[in-house]
């Protein structure tokens, strides 16, 4: 598939926030967070805690989009703050892409180490699945943090 990583542009927001509604695993609290920190990007050129770049693919649509940043106060530890790929374009290796792309700029930085949170809930299966795949590993577990039986589950990706 001829899918390019580029940063993200203000044309790209309402294919996102599409993206964002039809993962179907995000609720509108969460939606409204992650527009958020899209807006941030997009409306403050000169911020540098949220970086955010859209996956195109060959009839340059919008496929994915992923936002990270380095963790405020740390040397080099950097957040993936959200990933999240079209439906109908998942399993075909644009997270992946998406990955890669982050791993390339951020060791630019001299990032030491990426952390993505989820949730342990079973619809995050697929994605905690996913870090695994892509070399993160569980680094710790908060029981009952986002509700009871809901953990927050943090990866952790080390840098050599
Ligand atoms: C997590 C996510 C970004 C992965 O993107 P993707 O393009 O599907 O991932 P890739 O194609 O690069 O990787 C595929 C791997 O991810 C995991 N995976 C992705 N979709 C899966 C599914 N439906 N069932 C099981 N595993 C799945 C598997 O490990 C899979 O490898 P495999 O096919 O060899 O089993 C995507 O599934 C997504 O958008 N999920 C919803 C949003 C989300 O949870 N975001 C993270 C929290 S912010």
């Amino acid at each position: 598939m001829d899918i390019k990583v580029r940063k993200m542009l203000g044309e790209d927001r309402e294919a996102i926030r599409s993206i964002l509604l039809r993962t179907e695993v995000f609720n509108q609290d969460e939606i409204d967070c992650a527009m958020e920190l899209i807006d941030i990007y997009l409306n403050n050129p000169s911020q540098k805690d949220y970086l955010l770049a859209s996956a195109i693919n060959g009839n340059n649509e919008v496929v994915g989009y992923v936002c990270y940043g380095k963790a405020p106060l740390t040397h080099g530890a950097y957040d993936l703050y959200w990933i999240a790929v079209e439906p109908e374009y998942q399993r075909e290796g644009v997270g992946r892409i998406l990955l890669n792309y982050v791993e390339s700029e951020i060791t630019k930085l001299s990032a030491r180490m990426l952390l993505a949170e989820t949730s342990s809930r079973a619809v995050y299966e697929k994605t905690r699945r996913f870090y695994i795949k892509n070399g993160f590993s569980e680094e710790a577990r908060v029981k009952d943090f986002y509700s009871t039986g809901d953990d927050k589950v943090i990866y952790k990706k080390i840098f050599p």
